[in-house]
């Protein structure tokens, strides 16, 4: 087990959803950490990441930086290899020279498509489309040069403050006005980003290393989840109607193919830390929580249309991420 005092832990990508979230969670545990953002560490300049490797002489480097852009990438493909797989091969080799331990995402999206049981670590890899390939890479390029003590962790369907999400997509919709037509025939679990940050906190303290999947635990569909967030906020929609991918595919002709399973088996986490994730239903109660906290911290009345959001809902709601 790491001391969590010995720990130094230094995160690319600070811009970004899951960045917030694993820096707001070391402060609340007092793990000493650095966010980087793109404009400090562009995560495609190896000379630079040496360069902070060795002014900052982190313990730990969490990436959290990647191009996100799950439709976007169908059109800018090398874009997206650039930064999800050569540059995630450039911080390994860092890494491994300086003897770093490298934290890293991946996503549901390397699967293949198969049956509904949930995905096992080892089950076959066969992503649908050119982001899941370039995650794909950058999996492929950690295990290849192996930097010491290197963990991938696959995630999927996050949400959290400081990002566009689902959540507060649906949430602004909603309260918009705008009739929700929601995607039912794609199945997965919906999972808060400071339940991941916990549980990445989790492994490194357990000096777990290897493969990992992480998300909240139990499962649903974009449908069923919206009618969840619906009830927990207390927002009745002008009408919220089921449609199938094939429909999506039709509104939207340009939006990348998605698995239809998305569920990740989560026993290897449980198995290295002895903790269980929580379920995603427990996980939207407490991002309800937390954004109606920071809405009543700052200093607006409760009734007017900002207060009730964070810093996510005034970032545009179309630039759907991954
Ligand atoms: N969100 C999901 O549903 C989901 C699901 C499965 C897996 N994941 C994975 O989880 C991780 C975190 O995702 P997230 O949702 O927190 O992503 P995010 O909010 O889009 O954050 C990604 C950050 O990376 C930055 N970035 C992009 N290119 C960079 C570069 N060359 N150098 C340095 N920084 C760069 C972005 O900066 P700019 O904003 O300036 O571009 C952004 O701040 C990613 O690896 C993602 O693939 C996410």
């Amino acid at each position: 087990m790491s001391d969590a005092s010995k720990l130094k832990i230094l995160i690319t990508g600070g811009g970004g959803m899951l960045a917030h979230a694993l820096a707001q969670t070391f402060y609340a545990f007092g793990v000493d950490h650095k966010l980087m953002s793109r404009a400090e560490l562009d995560i495609t300049k190896i000379d630079d990441i040496l360069k902070v490797l060795d002014a900052e002489k982190p313990t730990h480097l969490i990436n959290c930086a990647a191009y996100t852009k799950v439709d976007q990438a169908e059109k800018e493909p090398g874009q997206a290899v650039e930064i999800n797989g050569k540059s995630v091969g450039n911080l390994a080799d860092a890494c491994k020279r300086r003897n770093i331990k490298l934290v890293h995402y991946s996503t549901d999206y390397v699967f293949a498509d198969g049956d509904r049981t949930p995905r096992k670590i080892d089950d076959p890899l066969r992503p649908k489309g050119a982001y899941g390939v370039s995650k794909l890479l950058g999996e492929r390029m950690i295990a290849e040069i192996n930097p010491p003590g290197w963990i991938l962790i696959r995630t999927a369907w996050l949400y959290g403050p400081n990002g566009p999400n689902f959540v507060q997509t649906m949430l602004n919709a909603a309260r918009a006005g705008k009739p929700l037509k929601v995607i039912q025939d794609q199945t997965g679990s919906p999972t808060y980003t400071f339940d991941l940050a916990s549980a990445t906190l989790e492994l490194i303290r357990a000096n777990a290393s290897g493969t990992f999947h992480l998300t909240n635990s139990g499962e649903t569909n974009w449908f069923e989840f919206t009618r969840a967030i619906m009830d927990e906020f207390g927002i009745t929609p002008t009408s919220l109607t089921p449609i199938t991918s094939a429909d999506w595919q039709t509104i939207k002709p340009d939006s990348a193919a998605r698995p239809s399973y998305s569920v990740l088996d989560l026993s290897d986490y449980t198995r290295a830390t002895g903790f269980k994730m929580p379920d995603w239903r427990d996980g939207l109660k407490r991002y309800h929580a937390r954004i109606d906290s920071v809405a009543a911290s700052v200093s607006i009345p409760v009734s007017s249309p900002e207060a009730s959001a964070d810093s996510q809902t005034s970032r545009p709601a179309s630039r759907k991420r991954r």
